[in-house]
C-alpha cells in the first residue's frame, strides 16, 4: 500500500507566533517542517532568513528541510546547512552547476534536494539522480502558498515515480503547492513519498489538528 510522509510548510504559519505554531505542527503528529526561502528574483516573493531558521531549529525536534527559492543558491548553501537544516532544495532553473552544488550539500553533512518548476521537464534530472536524496515535483509554480495544484503535474509525479524506480533511486518523492486532503490520495497513489503542506495545515477550517489528521487518512485510504 503507498504512502506518504506529511512536511509542514510554515510559510503561511502565524509568524508573530511562529515556535508556538512550530510546536502544534508537531504535536499533530507531521513527519517534518517544511521552511520556504525566497529572494524577490527566481520568485517575486521575499519570505525569510537565516535568523528565523535558526529560530524553528530551536523550537523543534523534527527534521527541517529547506526549499530554496533564490538565484545561484550554491553561494549559500554552507550557512543554510549551519542553521541545523537537514536537508536543502535547490531550483534546477536556478543553480548553474547542479551536480557541484548537491555534491556540496552532501558533503557539509546535509541531504540534497532538487526541485523543479512545472514547466521543468523530469529527463532534466537523469544525470543527477545518484546525487540526490529527494526530488520535488512542483505541483503550483513556486512563490506563494494558498494556489491551486496545476492538475497535469499529478502525471508528471507518476512519470517521476517510474524514473526513480528504474534507477533503483531511493530518494524521496515530494510534492508542494496546493495539496489538500481532497488531493493527497491521488498525489499518493501516483507514487509521492513525502507532501508538502501549507495552507492546507494551517489554515484548515478545522484547525490545525483536524486539518493534520484529515491528510492523514486520505493518505491512509490511497
Ligand atoms: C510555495 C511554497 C510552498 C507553499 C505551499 O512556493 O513552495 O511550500 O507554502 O503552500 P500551499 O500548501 O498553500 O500550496
Ligand atoms: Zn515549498
Amino acid at each position: 500500500m503507498p504512502s506518504a510522509a506529511i512536511a509542514a510548510s510554515v510559510l503561511n504559519a502565524d509568524f508573530g507566533r511562529l515556535a508556538e505554531q512550530v510546536a502544534e505542527v508537531e504535536a499533530a503528529g507531521v513527519d517534518s517542517i517544511h521552511v520556504d526561502v525566497m529572494d524577490g528574483h527566481f520568485v517575486p516573493n521575499i519570505s525569510l532568513g537565516f535568523g528565523i531558521i535558526e529560530a524553528i531549529r530551536r523550537s523543534t525536534r523534527l527534521p527541517i528541510d529547506l526549499h530554496l527559492m533564490i538565484d545561484q543558491p550554491e553561494r549559500y548553501l554552507e550557512r543554510f546547512v549551519a542553521t541545523g537544516a537537514n536537508l536543502v532544495t535547490v531550483h534546477w532553473e536556478a543553480a548553474r552547476h547542479l551536480h557541484r552544488a548537491l555534491t556540496e550539500l552532501r558533503t557539509l553533512g546535509a541531504q540534497a534536494g532538487l526541485a523543479l518548476a512545472p514547466a521543468t521537464p523530469l529527463t532534466m534530472v537523469e544525470e543527477v539522480l545518484a546525487n540526490l536524496d529527494l526530488l520535488l515535483v512542483m505541483t503550483i509554480n513556486p512563490g506563494f502558498g494558498g494556489q491551486a495544484l496545476i492538475p497535469t503535474t499529478v502525471d508528471k509525479v507518476r512519470r517521476a515515480r517510474t524514473l526513480l524506480d528504474s534507477q533503483r533511486s531511493a530518494a524521496t518523492l515530494q510534492v508542494d503547492g496546493g495539496v489538500k486532503s481532497h488531493n493527497a490520495a491521488a498525489l499518493t497513489r501516483a507514487g509521492a513519498t513525502c507532501l508538502v503542506v501549507g495552507t492546507g495545515i494551517f489554515e484548515a477550517p478545522g484547525g490545525i489538528q483536524t486539518g493534520v489528521m484529515e491528510l492523514r487518512r486520505a493518505i491512509e485510504g490511497a
